[in-house]
């Protein structure tokens, strides 16, 4: 299907963010973008006099779920083009859930205008570097080693975030070609993507990847913490989560945020012990059935 040009839909964004304060599409679509044609995404678009007026992007996954997000520019609003666009992804399959990022009023009278409920809360939670409790270096369990990413190393990464997030709805199915591109972003930094080995066995038990898409910002973020469901319950959870803290303060970070799944009560407590608090939320809306 016919599509925008990411700078197109960037421009869409930026002007968003603007007025609202939130960006309005996810990595994932923004990649999406980027990357060759796939099936199962539909880009949906309207042309306004100077640039894109709205854009949507719609992925159908492969076990019959759907998620869609939707952004009108500031100066397109309430002329029903998130309307339309809302009626096309429910069009496509009617179980569609949709993101509405930073949950924000207008977003929320909008689905409240379409009795659409929330189903699923996803938290940004954050922190100061230099407020308590304090990042240290950490010490290894008993046991294992942590150095970073080499290259070899991707399939033994995809095996245990695939183990680690098995019932995730996104992380869990990342394949290789979902990595590949990431680490083809500009951001990419194999330092940052920590790696925790069983001593002896060479087996990778826990990793964390950090990421600083803009090192001027001083914000880093906890982009992926797993441990492999075999070696959890040995500490390892937090020593790859302090790993992660130490290298982004190393690199001068300011501010450290993460994204957890707002009904994670171990991963929210974990956090909150590490200095975390809530900042903004992300929440999913879906049609009643
Ligand atoms: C949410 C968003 C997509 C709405 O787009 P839109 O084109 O303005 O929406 P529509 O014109 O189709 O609005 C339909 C109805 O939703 C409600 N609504 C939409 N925006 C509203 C607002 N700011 N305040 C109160 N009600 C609002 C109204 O009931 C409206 O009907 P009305 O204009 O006849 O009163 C747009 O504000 C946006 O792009 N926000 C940022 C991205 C985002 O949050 N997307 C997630 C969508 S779930």
């Amino acid at each position: 299907m016919d599509r925008p040009s990411l700078e197109a839909v960037n421009r869409l964004a930026d002007a968003a963010r603007a007025a609202d304060g939130v960006a309005p599409l996810s990595e994932a679509t923004l990649l999406s973008l980027a990357a060759p044609s796939a099936d199962g995404q539909l880009h949906g678009y309207v042309e306004g006099e100077s640039g894109l007026d709205a854009y949507s992007h719609l992925r159908l996954e492969d076990d019959g779920t759907a998620w869609a997000e939707i952004v009108v520019h500031p100066q397109a609003r309430r002329r029903g083009l998130g309307t339309r666009f809302l009626e096309f992804v429910r069009d496509q399959n009617p179980a569609v859930r949709v993101w509405a990022h930073g949950d924000l009023p207008p977003a929320r009278a909008f689905a409240a205008h379409h009795g659409m409920r929330r189903v699923r809360d996803l938290w940004v939670m954050s922190r100061a570097v230099d407020t308590d409790p304090a990042i240290t270096d950490p010490v290894a369990p008993q046991g294992f080693s942590a150095r970073s990413f080499r290259p070899g190393d991707e399939q033994a990464w995809l095996d245990v975030n695939g183990r680690a997030f098995a019932h995730h709805p996104e992380q869990g199915r990342m394949t290789l070609a979902d990595l590949q591109a990431r680490m083809a972003e500009s951001w990419f930094d194999p330092a940052g993507l920590l790696l925790v080995f069983e001593k002896g066995t060479g087996r990778l038990a826990a990793s964390h990847w950090t990421k600083i898409a803009e090192p001027t910002s001083g914000v880093g973020e906890v982009y992926v913490v797993g441990v492999d469901p075999d070696f959890q319950g040995r500490g390892l959870g937090g020593y790859a989560t302090a790993l992660g803290l130490a290298h982004l303060r190393d690199r001068g970070m300011r501010e450290i945020e993460l994204y957890v799944e707002g009904d994670n009560e171990p991963a929210i407590a974990t956090y909150r012990r590490k200095g975390f608090e809530r900042s903004a939320r992300d929440v999913m809306y879906a049609f009643e059935q």
